[in-house]
């Protein structure tokens, strides 16, 4: 498959090297704001043809390449998808692939519009073999009381951001945010393990820019409740935990998932799944492209939409947790429209 990229940043270096690794997929066409970032983004990893745009229209209309992996700042997604969609590309868009319901609502609808394509959210860690060990553990417990997970890391652009700057991520322009970055991945797991809740709070720590640095979200279901805690002014080193009657569930981190364990009521560990490949990516990469590979397949068509309706639950989740928290951004503006 002939993919093209945009955002040359390093979470797409890191998504081309799990695509290459597949080895089902070639790097044929970059987009850049600069068409020298765009040359050196893909000359550290190939030496054959690549098309190189600084112009999106026209990235968009041409035939360079048949599926795009959008890892733009998150306020761009909703813009860059629907035209991807219009002109009949496949795409996968990083973490969130939208800020709200409506673009959301938007995006499923323009995809109708074209049966032959997929709409993918590269949420690495649901892909993962530990996040579906998690699930069907989960599956065999009896009892469930509730559930701690944590995600919280200092970015590496907070220092930029006390220094005054405005990093992407640290701004409401362009829907940053602990919640909108880290806390995906937390939604992601509450959803998939206990299902839509019934009501959510989210207790933001809100910097000056408007974005929450972190948070305590509460997802609140009939028999128990599940805490979110997610940050990016801190690091926090707690593991998630999923509470049954005598044992728990623990995994040494909620979104990276590199080992998960059993531990009984006396503390003796029974290690249920590890980390299998190095590079986070390599199984998100995998499962689009047996898809793709194969599109007019049932069970593609089946998976791809299981994804994408979970993508719109945790969508809707992360929006009300945002409204909660009185997290606006400018993008939030399509809500009011028909
Ligand atoms: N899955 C994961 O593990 C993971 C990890 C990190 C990030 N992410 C996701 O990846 C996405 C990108 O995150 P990031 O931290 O790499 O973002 P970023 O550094 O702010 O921007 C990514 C790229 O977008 C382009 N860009 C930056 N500012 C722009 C602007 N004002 N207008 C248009 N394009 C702009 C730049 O590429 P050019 O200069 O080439 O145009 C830049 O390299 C986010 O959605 C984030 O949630 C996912």
């Amino acid at each position: 498959m002939k993919l093209g990229i945009i955002g040359t940043g390093w979470i797409a270096k890191q998504f081309v090297q799990a695509a290459l690794k597949t080895e089902k997929y070639e790097l044929t066409a970059v987009y850049s704001r600069n068409l020298e970032t765009a040359q050196k983004f893909s000359s550290d990893f190939t030496e054959s043809t690549v098309e190189h745009f600084n112009e999106l229209t026209e990235f968009f209309h041409s035939d360079a390449f048949d599926v795009v992996y959008i890892a733009s700042p998150n306020s761009l997604h909703y813009a860059q998808a629907m035209a991807a969609l219009k002109a009949e590309k496949n795409v996968i868009v990083e973490k969130p692939i939208a800020t709200n319901p409506k673009e959301m609502e938007n995006l499923i609808a323009e995809l109708r519009l074209h049966p032959k394509n997929y709409l993918f959210e590269a949420a690495r860690h649901y892909h993962q073999p530990n996040f579906k060990a998690i699930t069907t553990e989960i599956q065999g417990m009896e009892v469930i009381q509730g559930a701690t997970l944590t995600y919280e890391k200092y970015s590496s652009r907070y220092d930029a951001y006390l220094a005054g700057e405005k990093p992407n991520v640290f701004t409401t322009d362009f829907a940053g945010g602990a919640l909108e970055d880290l806390g995906v991945y937390l939604v992601y797991d509450a959803l998939a393990w206990f299902g839509v809740p019934d009501s959510v709070i989210y207790e933001a720590t809100k910097l000056n820019s408007g974005v929450d640095g972190s948070g305590i979200a509460i997802l609140k279901y009939p028999q128990f409740n599940v805490t979110l805690q997610i940050g990016k002014t801190a690091n926090s080193y707690l593991p998630g935990e999923i509470y049954g009657l005598k044992e728990t569930l623990v995994m040494d981190n909620a979104a990276d998932l590199n080992i998960v364990y059993v531990a009984d009521e006396n503390g003796n560990k029974d290690v249920i799944s590890r980390l299998v490949d190095a590079n986070p990516l390599y199984e998100e990469a995998q499962a689009f492209a047996e898809v793709l590979e194969n599109p007019d397949d049932l069970e593609s068509r089946d998976n791809a939409d299981r994804w994408l309706a979970m993508a719109v639950e945790v969508n809707k989740v992360l929006y009300k947790l945002r409204h909660y928290a009185k997290i606006t951004f400018p993008n939030d503006v399509i809500m009011d429209k028909d």
